[in-house]
């Protein structure tokens, strides 16, 4: 139950703990050690000390290695599957997902550790370059920061410690505070992986504190953060020269033309607006349905959302569970407060029991109220009516935000047009944003991020291109 930080290949026991209690019942969980200044020091100071020999770690011992934690992820899959659930309130079924996706990240990174390369470049090209051969390699980059969130604790851990071991980093990764036992878990497969000492240190306490020392050290290279856009502006700020990548929120939208069938896609709208309790930076948060479609698409949309099923998050049925915090509830609640006091309707949910937010529909939501302006994280969508695609494209890129949008349509053109329009990282046609498999570039434009994951684009991330040209003519 008493947890420990893994510094420098040691199990190290916390000078402070804090109790980890379940976001469902509150129940204690485990005791989670807050690290300290000179903890966080000696987690970097390692992670510096390492850089030399993961450097020289050749590609398919890297690439061993990652094979090796899918391995021992695999054995122990149900295990991982139920810390997940655990610690963030997630319903096992999606937790058991998120395993699975979690082994393919790592074997995405296995793979992709045998493949990074340089190129050559045409020197030829100009008359100055006559007579020279040049080319490029990848670097690693060295100690590189990593900030990860509650909502894929496994998961979005893997983005991060999967490509930075294969491009030979090494790293010291700050977890969520609300979901660190995921990440320590990991840390025992690497260790049991023959990861060499100091490669990966995992620090746990206070995000603030920590976070802040990793990105202000001089000797961390790179900082690469999921969270949130505020927390994610920060380290920007923080960081100076140093590398970042930011993957932060969004209020991601989809369209439906009036040509689509809406039966065969009101299951897949409501997965994308409640799986994890809305607690995905590209859950669906506004939906934007052509007036000739609209009153059959809110009813089917309703009637689904009211099956969902909400409780314990180990019940095998249960589609959702406790949002991650009271703090949370409370502010999802005002929020849709605020969205009625605007003029909004609410079709279903609107109401919350404990930390539990039932599933709430909203419809005539002005694009002033925070549930449409904000990313609400929580339970939420809204469904306007448009009257044409252009007006809905419109809607959705009126948006500080931009990481993933959808459109459902017949039409080759129209789905060709949002392709150029929508302002995201990536546009999903015939599919809800809310899809995401591991080795696809994924990132936002504006307060969604800068930067991309997706294994092989993380790595080039995490490497320093260097180049090298010959001259034959000397
Ligand atoms: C995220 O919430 O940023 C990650 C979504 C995913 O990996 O599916």
């Amino acid at each position: 139950m008493k947890k420990h930080l893994f510094i420098n290949g040691e199990w190290v026991e916390g000078t402070t703990y804090n109790d980890l209690l379940s976001p469902y019942n509150g129940e204690k969980i485990a005791e989670v050690p807050v690290a300290t200044r000179d903890e966080v020091d000696h987690a970097i100071m390692a992670a510096h000390g390492a850089v030399p020999m993961m450097t020289a770690l050749p590609l398919h011992k890297r690439a061993h290695i990652l094979e090796r934690v899918c391995q021992l992820l695999e054995e122990r899959k149900e295990e991982a599957a139920m810390i997940i659930a655990t610690e963030a309130a997630k319903p096992i079924a999606t937790a058991r997902e998120e395993v699975i996706r979690t082994y393919q990240t790592y074997k995405f990174a296995a793979e992709e550790a045998k493949r990074i390369h340089g190129e050559i470049i045409p020197m030829g090209a100009v008359p100055n370059g006559d007579g020279r051969i040049a080319y490029t390699l990848r670097e690693p980059i060295g100690v590189i920061g990593a900030i990860t969130p509650f909502n894929f604790p496994m998961n979005l851990v893997a983005h991060k410690v999967g490509p930075a071991i294969a491009a030979g980093n090494t790293v010291v990764l700050k977890p969520a505070r609300q979901t660190p036992l995921s990440a320590l878990f990991i840390a025992k497969l690497f260790e049991e992986a023959g990861l060499p000492k100091g490669a990966l240190n995992v620090v746990t306490g206070n995000g603030n504190t920590i976070g802040t020392r990793i990105v202000k050290d001089p000797r961390v290279q790179m900082v690469t953060f999921t969270g949130s856009p505020a927390v994610g502006k920060s380290i920007h700020h923080l960081a100076g020269l140093k590398k970042v990548t930011l993957e932060l929120g969004s209020n991601s939208g989809v369209i439906i033309d009036r040509d689509v069938d809406i039966s065969n896609i009101i299951t897949r709208c409501v997965t994308g607006a409640f799986s994890y309790q809305g607690q995905v930076c590209i859950s669906l948060q506004r939906i934007y349905v052509h007036k000739e479609v609209y009153d059959a698409f809110v009813e089917r949309f309703v009637e689904e959302t009211k099956k969902l099923k909400i409780g314990n998050p180990l019940d095998a049925d249960v589609h959702l569970s406790a949002l991650i915090s009271t703090k949370d509830v409370e502010r999802s609640l005002e929020w849709i407060e605020e969205a009625k006091s605007h003029g909004a309707k609410v079709v279903a949910g609107g109401y919350a029991e404990g930390n539990m937010l039932y599933p709430t529909v909203l419809v005539d939501v002005p694009s002033q109220a925070k549930v449409s302006c904000q990313e609400a994280f929580a339970p939420i969508v809204l469904i306007n009516r448009v009257s044409s695609i252009e007006d809905a494209i419109q809607c959705v890129n009126d948006s500080q935000f931009g990481l993933q949008a959808g459109i459902y349509t017949n039409n080759i053109r129209t789905a060709m047009n949002a392709a150029n329009e929508l302002k995201v990282g990536g546009v999903m046609i015939n599919d809800i944003p809310t899809y995401r498999v591991d080795h696809m570039p994924y990132g936002g434009v504006k307060e969604s991020g800068t930067g991309r994951e997706g294994v092989k684009y993380a790595i080039e991330e995490m490497t320093e291109m260097k180049l090298i040209v010959i001259n034959n003519n000397y």
